[in-house]
């Protein structure tokens, strides 16, 4: 990507068959992610990090920048009347916004959070589904069963990464696009169109102080990648873990591999770690845009029907032939 050429967020929308409202809303989503980066920008300088002195409806000790980041993409997806409601892993019910808006916004806020005081990179993380044309406000389980639409209804999903460049990575249903942001003048700057996960990987993200807790398929998957050279895989693998889904991810989309949460015996009640609607099918769709592969073991991550707005799901994605080979480890 030639940076002379400057092709901002908003000329890249105006360039795709988008209806507009969804242009306004992904715009709105890059505005609210540009000031969540001068918040994080600050930190010790603005007193934002460290504890909320609360707890989400996950039953997580809530920081003071998951909270701040909250308002930010509420405050700047609150009006225009596009988007219907909005759901977050920080609020318990969705929060109705204007019921005759054709789309519904979930997002992380702020994903990684445990890595904000070491300053280590984390991100935001969004998805758009479309609004349903007989959704009922009128109660906060109506509401839900609003949103619990599978993966594969998505009409957009992406998230931003909080590193040394603050970098938006979307999908539109038409491929991945990367930008950067532009520190000047407040925009993004596509600086990779097209992105395509490098098939040959030698890479993978697990927390594997977990082990003990696995289930049989993927401690036999991840037994076979450590044995390298001389094992099944017969080569040697690379592992790295942030710990922030988003940088683990992006790694992935930069330079191959793949990421595994898997459920196991502490989480398996709850279902897994990551949050299904948005955690899980954003990421899930931005990796099948990428040329990649996103699923539990078992089912295609994108083809769960939710349940409930905060289900956890089994999360294993990357480059397609390593998904492919956890995948027959489950067989
Ligand atoms: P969040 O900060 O939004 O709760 O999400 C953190 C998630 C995800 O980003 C990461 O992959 C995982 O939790 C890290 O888990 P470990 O603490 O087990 O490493
Ligand atoms: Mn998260
Ligand atoms: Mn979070």
């Amino acid at each position: 990507m030639n940076p002379s050429e400057h092709i901002t967020l908003a000329r890249y929308l105006s360039e795709k068959p988008l209806p507009d409202a969804l242009r306004g809303v992904l715009e709105s989503i890059a505005g609210a992610c540009v000031s969540i980066a001068i918040l994080i920008g600050k930190g010790g300088l603005a007193g934002v990090l460290g504890e909320a002195g609360r707890e989400n409806v996950q039953g997580e000790a809530q920081k003071k920048l998951d909270v701040l980041s909250n308002d930010i993409m509420l405050a700047a997806n609150a009006w225009g009347g596009r988007v219907a409601a909005m759901a977050s892993e920080e609020m318990d019910w969705p929060r109705p916004v204007a019921p005759r808006g054709d789309y519904l916004l979930l997002f992380d806020p702020l994903d990684g959070s445990s890595n904000i005081d070491v300053n280590v990179s984390v991100g935001t993380i969004f998805s758009v589904l479309p609004a349903p044309r007989d959704a009922d406000w009128s109660s906060d389980a109506a509401a839900e069963k609003a949103f619990l639409q599978p993966g594969t209804r998505q009409v957009a999903a992406g998230y931003a990464i909080y590193g040394p460049s603050t970098l938006l990575a979307l999908t539109v249903g038409d491929g991945v696009a990367i930008f950067t942001l532009d520190r000047e003048t407040d925009t993004f700057v596509l600086t990779r169109d097209r992105v395509r996960i490098p098939e040959e990987t030698r890479e993978f993200a697990i927390n594997l102080s977990n082990q003990r807790h696995w289930d049989a398929p993927v401690r036999r998957y991840v037994a076979e990648l450590l044995q390298g050279e001389t094992g099944p895989r017969a080569k040697d693998f690379n592992m790295r873990w942030v710990a922030s889904m988003v940088a683990d991810v992006h790694r992935i989309l930069t330079r191959g591999g793949i990421f595994l949460y898997p459920v196991d015996a502490r989480n398996r009640e709850k279902g897994g770690r990551l949050r299904l609607m948005y955690e899980a099918n954003p990421m899930a769709m931005l990796i099948e845009q990428a040329g990649g592969a996103a699923t539990t073991g078992y089912e295609c991550i994108l083809e769960v029907m939710p349940q409930r707005l905060h289900q956890r799901v089994s999360v294993i994605l990357g480059a397609r032939c390593e998904v492919d080979a956890a995948i027959a480890c489950h067989g």
